[in-house]
């Protein structure tokens, strides 16, 4: 693929990265009015691919987008762009948005969803180095919305609100910033999900806390019990954060990272811990595992309804 384009998938067709467009009359881009996945493949599996597309169906029956494809049309999509793109290891973003209209927010001026996937050969958002070293953070001053209509539970196109915390981690000098709820509590990172550990108990926030709901943290809590930890879901406060014995966030574009230092107070002692490098090494081995995901060289079956079928006459 050398100095090859990468293809991107719009609505059924695939363009080159440098001329792929959609409608500057999208209300993707008017009004954010959309949903997004972050996914990524290992080696030729697409890690929980099916999961991310459940999610995605969830944020569009929420914002009642109907989507023009299927659970299994979808994934057939993604891992045909794979394909086509020749990626065996690549993070995918797949986007549908509630489509052209007019410049109105009304959403029923717009008739058809569009549909986009990227994929590129993309590296953790941290680097490599994260892994072994880990990140520092601050506590950013946004607070993540009420669990309401606007809860970041929605992965939906707007991250306004991540992107002034993270520029609020750019100004401080940090790696990452933290999120705190309404009221007061614990949420996730801009972009990831957050696990402390503490006397050998592994804790993440709830789903009351505003975070999203994450396929790695969903994934890590369970390799976290099959590991053998207890694991907490608990409102976590922001004290209980600094004193913890080691921290770490989840998710697709980071994978599994420590996190050593946030608002200047060194977690535990101030280097990646043993409980996390545990948890980043079984990590790293689950995504090798083809039943972890799904395989980019089979095909997905397509349910009866959806398959062509000719016959001779
Ligand atoms: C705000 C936020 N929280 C958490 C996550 C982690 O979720 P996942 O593990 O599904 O990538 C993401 C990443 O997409 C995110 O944007």
């Amino acid at each position: 693929m050398a100095g090859k384009e990468p293809l991107v998938y719009i609505d059924g067709e695939y363009q080159p990265k440098g001329s792929a467009k959609i409608s500057v009359y999208d209300h993707g881009l008017l009004y954010g009015d959309g949903v997004f996945e972050g996914i990524r493949a290992y080696n030729g599996i697409v890690f929980h691919l099916r999961e991310h597309i459940e999610r995605m169906l969830e944020g569009l029956r929420i914002t009642r987008i109907n989507s023009p494809l299927s659970k299994e049309e979808l994934m057939n999509a993604v891992v045909e762009t794979l394909r086509r793109n020749n990626f065996m290891d690549a993070y995918i973003r797949l986007i549908i948005t509630r489509g052209r209209g007019n410049l109105g927010l009304d959403p029923r001026s717009s008739q058809k969803p569009s549909i986009i996937i990227m994929s590129e050969p993309v590296g953790p958002a941290h680097g490599k180095e994260a892994r072994e070293k880990g990140i520092t953070a601050i506590i950013s001053s946004y607070r993540r919305d009420m669990v309401d209509g606007t809860t970041h539970e929605l992965k939906s196109l707007n991250y306004i609100q991540s992107v002034l915390a993270k520029f609020q981690a750019i100004d401080a000098g940090t790696d990452e910033v933290v999120m705190l709820d309404h009221r007061g509590m614990v949420s996730e990172f801009h972009g990831s999900n957050m696990f402390l550990v503490k006397q050998g108990i592994v804790h993440t926030p709830t789903s009351a806390s505003g975070i999203l709901h994450g396929i790695t943290r969903s994934r890590v809590l369970k390799l976290a019990e099959e590991l053998g930890y207890d694991v907490h879901e608990r409102d976590i406060t922001p004290y209980e954060l600094l004193n913890a014995d080691e921290v770490f966030l989840t998710g697709t574009l980071a994978e599994v990272v420590p996190v050593i230092r946030i608002q200047g107070v060194p977690i535990g002692e101030g280097k990646p811990g043993p409980v996390t490098k545990e948890i980043i090494r079984a990590f790293q081995r689950i995504t090798q595992d083809p039943k972890e995901g799904t395989v980019i060289r089979e095909q997905v079956p397509v349910p009866a309804r959806a398959r062509t079928i000719s016959r001779p006459t």
